[in-house]
């Protein structure tokens, strides 16, 4: 299968192979998503096959707005509308309870609610517009791969196995978006983005956390068991300090192989890099760091591979949490140890 790219005003074009039951990889302002007809049965479960992923994990539905959700999902709660109203189109998805029948079990894992998400991309909701329904929206990347953050990434990731690719130039956040749980007793944040815990509880009150804050980790306890998630070749070693960075650096340049560093501005520029030391930065902050943390590890394992890649921790709060986890997940929770 030839896999075309379509600039954002050919979207009638990606619409139609949406309608026909194709796959085309849209833009979000987290990553890019891989999407389908989601009342396509058919359709929906060449999703998994494409990203080789596990068929009892449950898909994200993608829409254009409420309206949208209420065919759907049950009477939504006040809880529900008021975060749809605050936060949406955004970087957070509701769990709701569905109503009984309403999406195939290729979609749900055969659970009894969904995960909605409204994306902040204006030419992916025109897509969703034209093809009249909503869509799949798993991160286009390879099952166990950092997510995709330009429409590249889902090109090396995913050619030949879907029929096309909205390129809308890079995903601006970087991280997938929070999944709150509605469905808990007390609403619940199973994936922490860039809508935080700070930012929902002014607007339903008590939010809960489930993602774990991990612990430190001196070795992999067997590469085996390392998080199968964002994980690049390399193995990823978090530098938890920036006073850690010189004993880091001098670590790299004791190994008889090429080592990556990733981190801010700052610290680069504060640091001597020994000659088998290649850096990424980071940007300026945090969320410049959220922003190119996937691209990062996929440029170290396509562009320019390296055997180790030091990458800088952050406060495990706010924005940070959501990088703090996806970069212990692409370490295995290894951290370097001075
Ligand atoms: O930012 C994002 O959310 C991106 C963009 C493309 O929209 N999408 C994304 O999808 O990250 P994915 O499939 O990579 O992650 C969705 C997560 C999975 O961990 C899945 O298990 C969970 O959402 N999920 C989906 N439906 C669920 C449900 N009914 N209950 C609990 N978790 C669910
Ligand atoms: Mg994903």
């Amino acid at each position: 299968m030839e896999t075309q790219i379509f600039k954002p005003d050919q979207i009638e074009a990606a619409a139609a192979l949406i309608k026909a039951g194709q796959l085309v990889s849209f833009p979000t302002e987290t990553v890019y998503g891989l999407g389908a007809d989601a009342t396509n049965e058919t359709a929906v479960k060449q999703v998994y096959a494409a990203k080789g992923r596990p068929s009892d994990n449950p898909l994200i539905v993608t829409v254009t707005g409420q309206a949208m959700v209420e065919q759907y999902a049950e009477p939504l709660s006040a809880k529900a509308q008021a975060l749809i109203k605050a936060f949406w189109p955004g970087s957070l998805t509701l769990i709701l309870n569905l109503q009984p029948g309403k999406l195939s079990k290729a979609v749900t894992g055969g659970l009894s609610t969904a995960a909605f998400r409204n994306p902040a991309n204006q030419t992916t909701l025109a897509l969703i517009q034209a093809a009249g329904v909503p869509i799949v929206g798993p991160s286009a990347n390879t099952s166990g791969k950092p997510s995709p953050t330009l429409a590249q990434h889902v090109y090396h990731d995913l050619k030949g196995k879907i029929a096309g690719i909205v390129d809308d130039g890079p995903a601006q956040v970087g991280v997938e978006s929070t999944i709150l749980d509605l469905t808990a007793d007390v609403p619940t944040i199973l994936r922490p983005g860039a809508v935080t815990e700070e930012d929902l509880e002014p607007v339903i009150g008590t939010v809960r956390s489930t993602h774990h804050k991990v612990g430190k980790t001196e070795v992999p306890k067997a590469p085996g068991m390392k998080y199968k998630h964002y994980a690049p070749d390399a193995q990823v070693y978090i530098v938890d300090h920036e006073s850690d960075w010189p004993a880091a650096l001098a670590w790299a340049q004791a190994q008889d192989y090429p080592v990556g560093a990733m981190a801010i501005d700052p610290v680069l520029a504060a640091n001597q890099l020994p000659a088998n030391v290649e850096a990424y930065t980071l940007g300026p902050d945090l969320a410049s760091a959220s922003h190119r943390l996937f691209a990062g590890l996929r440029h170290f394992d396509l562009e320019s591979p390296v055997k180790g890649i030091l990458t800088q921790g952050f406060a495990d709060t706010g924005l940070g949490a959501a990088y703090m986890n996806r970069l212990n997940k692409s370490a295995g929770q290894v951290h370097f140890q001075k």
